[in-house]
């Protein structure tokens, strides 16, 4: 060995034994923990000591997780008072109070504990608990209570088992303030806090007002919170009783789940990926939509995030400023068209699907009735409104307000609100509100109605599409194009349209590979060599420039193995082209629903052809923060490269989740009927579980090999997914899978696959877990959850629906009228 390689091995020895390192598991009284020192949880799984976050410098004493390489910070001591260099020890005294003392033995945290029963035999010790809780306790035989425990101060996470929520002995509130930044761990401008007044909600805010409420408990869940309960993975419960309030969720497997408040306002459940090595949403604590805003409509207006303007007055109110309400601003709410009589008599109208308005003034009682309510609420004359407080079991309880009701969002909450109304104001509602049924119960029946709509329908749109041309060609408009080029497009390579058409032998019909939504699409070679697919947009094409620059912006930024990857793009004169890497095994359709080609696949692709689907839509779903939804999911949009690994396309009605920018929402429904959710064909909502809905199909389609939108069968007219559901109920889910998969397939494996794709088709989109839920059903062995009934599971339910949403928004929103 020479002397260089001695001297080398020298100092990385020198570097190994170097700060000698201990790890504890539990301190006594006036024992000290050094900044290179740590203590372990008994289970192993998390971990306390310094740590300087980012790029910081300043050393604080926080908890992590032990086996997550990641450095996830759940607890933080000092995170006002750094300590600057590594000269710090946290210390436990004899009277129980945990120190964090710096270089010069200044306390600079303390956990302000004072113990009232003090004696010499006390004997203080602390210690991590694998559930991440910091426990100081006293260990002297008589008395083994716990004096301070980290759980109590939470800083911007909430762990399983950790209770939020309030003591209403000590009056001690647990709330979550996010790290100024991921540098900083010094508290941010945001606070989220459980409210007990009234009946106890959630709420965030900033230093000035309130941003958002999270509703009152319904039973299972707080109104409004994207957080599904039952879940397979967690359980959310709620309690309320004489002495506290709180809300708290536990493991139901081993997996690693924390609710985690970002530096903006945002408070996002997060689990742990192993196979991606990173969080990933599991849901968001509150859609952050522009009706999320607290009071956004005011006193008695009601938001819709999918109405412009979005806020409308309730039944028999009226809005209190008109001009602002025309210019769409509906801040300051709404009055009564009517006064109350309470004496001679009001009346109560209800309202359903709604988030509660504001509980902070209202009276509840567990034990009473409806009626008994209703009584209650009409025997008091400053009684606004009344409602069931509980959902479970047909609804019990009583929920009483007493005020003006503010902060109502339609949203799809099974709870009604019975509002008070003056007696008069209450026929008329009555009547208008028959002659509304009455219009829609004519459409929803009759076909000759319907083929009238379609018609008149088909005119208008054959208007507008003349109007277009009038306008000029359609992406005529070069100016607004260059600008997007220059703000968004930085990164995307610019082919010239030469270049293209070289590569395609100028779009010759020999090269053509496909004719998508947006025109045709041709098989290219670039100079090196390298095959591309090339898509043009046709001027007849029903996408436009719209749909064009939303697939560019989109898909631009995204890096995905099941995400088709976009090369480049040119746009030249009127030519709007798309340059992606070709795939050799075009798409999923083509493959799965020939006889001959579906052959080749096997048990094991289509399995991976699952798999693949769903990582790339938790992919777009979990976007860094922005949640992309694909709306059009179908297995057209699939396509398979050499090795039949799954890639999702055409991002062209893809939206971007976040904040909305009013005038992007649904005016129309597009998509696809067949793998379209009913609650956004009917009512032109959607949300990520539009997309689990699509996704559901998806799996059902490629483990049968059969269309849904096509399927027949001789003993039923339930269409694919109506199929499947009889079969799963009897117990002969096997018997959906395609003949040709006998040889290759795993029983197990396909069967959960099945009632993974159940569970995505529910009918209603709570009920349908996330993507994040659907990977983890998919990899893991654990007992799934069972599937309700899908939506659109017959020939006939089916057909309505195609009629009723064929025909364009005016139509739809006059049957979602109620
Ligand atoms: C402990 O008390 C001191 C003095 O009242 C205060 O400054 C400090 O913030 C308290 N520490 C905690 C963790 O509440
Ligand atoms: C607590 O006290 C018991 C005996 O009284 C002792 O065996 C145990 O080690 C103590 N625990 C700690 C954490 O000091
Ligand atoms: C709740 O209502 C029940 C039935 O009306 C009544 O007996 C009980 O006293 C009420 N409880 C409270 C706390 O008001």
């Amino acid at each position: 060995m020479d002397s260089w390689s001695m001297i080398i091995l020298l100092s990385c020895a020198l570097f190994l034994i170097g700060p000698t390192s201990a790890t504890l598991d539990t301190i006594s009284a006036n024992q000290t923990v050094k900044d290179e020192d740590t203590i372990v949880s008994d289970g192993n799984l998390y971990e306390l000591g310094f740590f300087s976050p980012g790029k910081s410098k300043n050393r604080y004493l926080g908890i992590w997780y032990k086996k997550i390489s990641y450095g996830t910070v759940v607890w933080v001591a000092n995170r006002e008072t750094p300590i600057t260099d590594r000269s710090g020890m946290l210390r436990l005294s004899r009277d129980g109070n945990l120190q964090i003392l710096n270089g010069g033995s200044t306390v600079i945290w303390s956990s302000n504990t004072t113990v009232s029963t003090w004696s010499n035999d006390t004997a203080m010790v602390v210690r991590l608990l694998d559930t991440g809780n910091l426990v100081v306790w006293d260990n002297s035989s008589r008395n083994q209570s716990v004096i301070w425990q980290s759980f109590d101060y939470p800083v911007n996470t909430v762990l399983p088992g950790m209770k939020f929520g309030k003591n209403l002995v000590t009056g001690r509130e647990s709330s979550l303030i996010p790290w100024k930044s991921p540098d900083d761990p010094s508290p941010g401008p945001y606070r989220h806090w459980m409210d007990p007044n009234g009946y106890p909600q959630i709420f965030v805010r900033d230093d000035k007002v309130i941003l958002f409420r999270v509703g009152p408990w319904n039973g299972l869940k707080f109104q409004g919170l994207l957080l599904a309960n039952p879940d397979p993975f967690y359980k959310l419960e709620f309690v309320f009783n004489e002495e506290e309030v709180y809300y708290r969720f536990e493991l139901k497997t081993s997996i690693f789940l924390r609710i985690h408040v970002m530096p903006d306002d945002t408070a996002a459940m997060l689990s742990w990926i192993d196979q991606i090595q990173d969080w990933a949403v599991y849901g968001f604590a509150k859609a952050k939509d522009n009706c999320g805003r607290y009071g956004q409509c005011g006193a008695y207006g009601s938001c819709n995030i999918t109405r412009y303007p979005l806020c409308k007055c309730l039944v028999g109110f009226k809005p209190r400023v008109p001009d602002e309400w025309d210019k769409a601003n509906g801040s300051s709410g709404c009055v009564r068209k009517r006064a109350l009589d309470c004496r001679s008599g009001d009346g109560f109208k209800k309202i359903s699907g709604v988030i509660f308005p504001d509980t902070r003034r209202s009276r509840y009682n567990h034990s009473m009735t409806l009626l008994e309510c209703e009584m209650a609420c009409r025997r008091n004359c400053n009684c606004t409104a009344y409602a069931n407080s509980d959902i479970r079991n047909g609804g019990s309880g009583c929920l009483l307000w007493f005020d003006e009701l503010i902060d109502i969002t339609e949203y799809d909450e099974k709870q009604d609100l019975y509002i008070r109304l003056a007696a008069s104001e209450l026929v008329d509602s009555q009547l208008s509100f028959n002659k509304t049924k009455i219009v829609t119960a004519a459409v929803s029946t009759s076909s000759a109605v319907l083929l009238l709509f379609a018609v008149v329908y088909a005119c208008i749109k054959k208007k507008r599409r003349a109007h277009m041309k009038e306008r000029g060609n359609w992406y005529g408009r070069n100016k607004k194009i260059n600008s997007v080029h220059i703000e968004d497009l930085d990164e995307l390579p610019f082919f010239s349209l030469n270049k293209i058409a070289k590569a395609t032998n100028d779009f010759s019909f020999n090269n053509k590979i496909g004719e998508g939504g947006f025109g045709p699409v041709y098989k290219g070679v670039l100079e090196d060599g390298q095959e591309v697919a090339v898509k043009k947009l046709s001027e007849t094409s029903q996408q436009g420039l719209e749909e064009f620059m939303n697939e560019i912006r989109t898909i631009a930024k995204l890096q995905h193995r099941n995400l088709v990857k976009l090369l480049g793009y040119c746009i030249h004169g009127n030519e709007l082209i798309l340059i992606y890497e070709y795939m050799t095994n075009n798409s999923l359709d083509l493959v799965l629903f020939d006889e001959a080609r579906s052959m080749m696949l096997d048990w094991p692709q289509r399995f991976n052809i699952i798999n693949g689907m769903a990582r790339g839509i938790l992919y777009l779903h979990q976007d860094s923060r922005l949640q992309i939804i694909h709306r059009d999911l179908k297995a057209g949009n699939i396509l398979l490269d050499a090795d039949m690994n799954p890639k999702i396309s055409d991002f062209g009605l893809a939206r971007k989740f976040v904040g909305f920018d009013t005038d992007t929402k649904t005016k129309k429904v597009v998509g696809t009927y067949g793998y379209i959710p009913p609650e956004y064909a009917v009512g032109g909502r959607f949300s990520v579980k539009s997309d689990v809905y699509s996704f559901g199909v998806l799996v059902l389609e490629t483990v049968s090999g059969k269309r849904n939108r096509e399927f027949s069968y001789d003993g039923h007219n339930d269409n694919l997914l109506g199929h499947a559901w009889r079969l799963y109920r009897q117990g002969r889910s096997i018997e959906l899978m395609s003949e040709s998969l006998r040889g290759s397939c795993i029983d197990s494996k396909v069967l959960r696959s099945i009632q993974v794709g159940l569970l995505c088709v529910q009918h209603h989109a709570e009920d349908r877990p996330t993507m994040l839920s659907v990977v983890l059903m998919l990899v893991s062995e654990g007992v799934l959850p069972q599937p309700k009934q899908p939506a659109f599971f017959s020939e006939q339910s089916r057909a309505e629906l195609e009629s009723v949403s064929s025909v364009d928004d005016y139509m739809i929103t006059l049957l979602y009228a109620r």
